[in-house]
């Protein structure tokens, strides 16, 4: 058993990491700003939770938090473009905890083809690795593709307006937040260099495509909108570099997982699999 230390531990893919160090025994402590309840869907029975935010800790909380710990797993995200530079700021603080801790390994949540593109996203995410390549702590980067959370979270805030953006260019290699989360607890177990992997999802299909099955499987209706893929996000995209074909992981499809999604939903409303967001407008 070790201890690990998972920030943003109530985010999607903090909370499948969580439950999954937890499966297998592990010591779980999990940073966030807001601290979940028992009963919550962002709550985990026997994980240590603790509020803080990382724009204004102290060196003094966070290595009362990390003291005695042997892995870090950084899971953080921030999604407006003031809210990214907790990239930067959560990457500095954390690997310099790390090092202070001489924690075995720390284990960075990262993007597929980050380092590929100029969106302002994937720049702070480039960063962020960075500053973790750069410190003397252990690293292994988790990088991979996006979560069938975050299609389905999209497609249904989008269907509200009944207009869904889409594109027959770009392509998604989409994958379940447990396989995820498999390989970042697999990887607190790393020991020697710092080490970089990609994984994605079992199947590459068209954002086309993948629209038009959650429409059918969710029931909705809603017109697919073309759109240009110009922007450093959309090229990023075109260019594919958010696929990795020869490194696939898992067995479910979206197809599968929109089954298993929706069967959940059915069954009085629970959280939806993989103990990721509760689907709350469905
Ligand atoms: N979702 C995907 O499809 C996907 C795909 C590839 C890579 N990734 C990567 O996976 C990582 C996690 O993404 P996610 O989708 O799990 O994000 P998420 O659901 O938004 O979770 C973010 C976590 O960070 C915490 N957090 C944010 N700001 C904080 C602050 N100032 N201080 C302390 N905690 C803070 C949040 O909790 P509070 O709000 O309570 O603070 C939450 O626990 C990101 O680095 C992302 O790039 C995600």
């Amino acid at each position: 058993m070790v201890r690990v230390v998972v920030f943003g531990g109530t985010g999607t893919v903090g909370r499948a990491v969580v439950a999954e160090a937890v499966s297998r025994g592990h010591s779980v402590v999990s940073v966030s700003r807001h601290r979940p309840r028992p009963g919550d869907a962002d709550h985990v029975a026997g994980v240590e939770y603790h509020a803080c935010d990382l724009y204004n800790s102290t060196t003094a909380q966070l290595d009362a938090i990390v003291a005695g710990s042997d892995a870090i797993v950084d899971s953080l995200d921030g999604v407006s473009t003031v809210a990214q530079a907790i990239f930067r700021i959560g990457a500095q603080q954390i690997a310099d905890a790390a090092e202070r801790a001489s924690v075995s390994r720390v284990v960075l949540v990262s993007s597929v083809g980050c380092d590929q593109s100029t969106a302002e996203y994937f720049a702070a995410k480039t960063d962020q690795e960075g500053l973790y390549l750069d410190s003397s702590a252990p690293v292994t980067v988790v990088r991979f593709t996006v979560l069938f959370d975050m299609l389905h979270d999209f497609a249904l805030r989008a269907a509200k307006w009944r207009i869904i953006p889409t594109s027959s260019r770009a392509r998604f290699q989409p994958m379940n937040a447990h396989d995820v989360a498999t390989v970042i607890v697999d990887a607190l177990g790393d020991t020697g260099d710092d080490r970089v992997v990609s994984i994605g999802g079992p199947q590459i299909a068209t954002a086309r495509e993948l629209t038009a099955l959650w429409l059918r499987k969710t029931g909705r209706s809603a017109v697919m909108i073309p759109v240009p893929l110009f922007t450093a996000m959309g090229r990023y995209l075109r260019f594919g570099s958010n696929l990795v074909p020869d490194a696939r992981v898992g067995t479910e499809t979206f197809n599968e997982w929109l089954t298993a999604h929706s069967a959940t939903r059915a069954s009085a409303g629970r959280a939806c699999p993989n103990g990721n967001h509760a689907p709350s407008a469905a």
